[in-house]
């Protein structure tokens, strides 16, 4: 028997707590469940929470190139719903570091207010199994190049091509 476990939240230290519940809840629209002087924790479903922002008053800056976690990732469906995040961001005034075409996957990277990446991603084929299949195929050996690991895209232009009615498709070939 496998076991149940799934991914349930993520715990975020942060030096400035008032910025960190502001990013986090516009770029997640996200609700703070409970706050006090030093914890926040906020949802953007219906997980009780989906964020844990704290600061113990000793977060320290860290390094670029420190182990741990590099960043975390959301998705949103097809390349038509990453446009609408651009989109939904931009208008917060959040906008991305950069944007990579991964072959079978899109994504967009922010940085929250202490410098964590936060990735929202999108599928670039119709189903999972496709995309699973990809990652296991000689395709994806010839397309993981670093640093990127795909090719850079303009959201500008992903958002531009939806808007003439490009398919998903079309819109999953941005930037290749
Ligand atoms: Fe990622």
């Amino acid at each position: 028997m496998g076991h149940q476990l799934r991914l349930a939240h993520f715990g975020l230290r942060t030096s400035n707590l008032p910025a960190a519940i502001d990013w986090y809840g516009k770029a997640f629209d996200a609700k703070t469940r409970f706050r006090n002087e030093v914890a926040a924790f906020m949802s953007f479903d219906d997980e009780h929470h989906r964020f844990v922002l704290w600061d113990d008053g000793e977060t320290g800056v860290k390094p670029e190139n420190s182990g741990g976690v590099d960043h975390i990732g959301f998705s949103c469906g097809q390349p038509s719903a990453l446009a609408d995040e651009y989109e939904r961001l931009k208008a917060l005034g959040i906008t991305p570091t950069v944007c990579v075409n991964h072959h079978f996957t899109s994504s967009l990277y922010y940085r929250d207010p202490d410098g964590n990446e936060v990735e929202i991603t999108c599928d670039n084929m119709p189903t999972k199994a496709e995309c699973s299949d990809f990652m296991e195929s000689d395709q994806m050996v010839a397309a993981m190049q670093p640093p990127l690991f795909g090719a850079e895209f303009d959201p500008e232009e992903l958002a531009m091509l939806r808007d003439q009615g490009a398919s998903e498709q079309e819109l999953a070939r941005i930037g290749l």
